[in-house]
């Protein structure tokens, strides 16, 4: 076991992400220098370069990983796989396995992890039953504290489609009509730092993030439609047509379900945690879309 008994290092994933990017500049503004596992420090601003402890690596280098985490009082694990990978639920928990490691051996005092609103379910989400397997083998470990943010569906997902949203049209393979919780990655990493930077909680925690409020995608596209200052039309798709999109595209099979699988998991779900004071954040998508999307779509 390595000496962290006294350490107060934060260790911080993804720096770079929606998420992580937040994070990290309220750890610098808490006097907090923390340190960063980033593939490429260059995609950090150089005056936030200046101010963290920059670890250097790959999160799917095993060795890396459990390197960098060692000794750190409280790390932020965000899962990098992307939803494209082959085989993405085995992926996650390979990538989460040397974390997993240094918890159990007692290297690593307290993990706040990135979880999913579905994670609840275990099985049949998709790519999200690689966060349920995560948090698993987390609780599993006798780490002194374990937090699991499940978190609400990201703003930033309506960034995958700017080419569809440029031509009016908000396509999703979700059940319209069902509303779910959508959240500002940006108050998720408000939530992230004030965490990491409590000392008073331990054991296993599971706290949701629900963002402002739950909307249905024909919320969603009434709400683009007002806060874009142009007409969102929603285009409601099949899980067959998704995934033929997806094959068209060349995602292996394995992926396209993983990513199917969230939608058809997905439906009719009820967060298991309710809407209250601790799972609230302030953001409203039509504030987020006109700061956010509106400068991002063409014409
Ligand atoms: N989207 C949702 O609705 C939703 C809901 C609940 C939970 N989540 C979880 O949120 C997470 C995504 O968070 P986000 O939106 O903040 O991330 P993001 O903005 O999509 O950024 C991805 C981050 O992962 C880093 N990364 C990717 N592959 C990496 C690798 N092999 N090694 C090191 N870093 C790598 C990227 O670094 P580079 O700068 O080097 O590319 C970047 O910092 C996922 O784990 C997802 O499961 C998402």
């Amino acid at each position: 076991m390595r000496e962290r008994d006294e350490s107060t290092t934060i260790a911080v994933t993804t720096p770079t992400g929606h998420v992580g990017s937040r994070v990290v500049r309220l750890l610098l503004q808490a006097g907090v220098r923390p340190r960063v596992l980033v593939r490429d420090p260059a995609r950090l601003d150089e005056a936030t370069r200046a101010r963290v402890d920059v670890r250097r690596g790959d999160l799917t280098d095993a060795g890396f990983v459990r390197e960098a985490v060692a000794g750190v009082r409280t790390v932020f694990w965000v899962d990098p796989t992307p939803h494209t990978t082959a085989d993405p639920i085995e992926t996650s928990l390979r990538t989460a396995a040397p974390l997993v490691e240094a918890a159990r051996a007692g290297d690593v005092g307290r993990v706040v992890l990135l979880s999913s609103i579905g994670a609840e379910k275990r099985h049949g989400v998709g790519h999200i039953d690689a966060l349920a397997g995560i948090e698993e083998q987390l609780d599993a470990t006798g780490v002194d504290g374990v937090l699991h943010l499940r978190c609400a569906y990201f703003f930033t997902n309506l960034l995958l489609d700017l080419e569809g949203l440029s031509r009016g049209v908000l396509t999703t393979a979700f059940d319209p009509d069902h509303p779910m919780p959508w959240v500002d990655p940006r108050d998720i990493g408000d939530v992230v730092a004030a965490r990491l930077l409590s000392d008073t909680w331990r054991g296993r925690v599971v706290q949701a993030v629900h963002g402002p409020e739950d909307l249905t995608f024909h919320q969603v596209a009434q709400t683009l439609t007002e806060a874009l200052g142009r007409p969102i039309r929603l285009d409601p798709v099949g899980d067959d047509a998704a995934r033929d999109a997806l094959r068209a595209a060349g995602l292996p099979p394995s992926a396209v379900e993983g990513i199917v699988g969230m939608t058809t998991g997905s439906r009719g779900l009820v967060a298991e945690q309710p809407r209250d004071l601790l799972t609230t954040t302030p953001t409203p998508l039509s504030g987020w879309a006109h700061a956010q999307l509106r400068p991002l779509l063409k014409g």
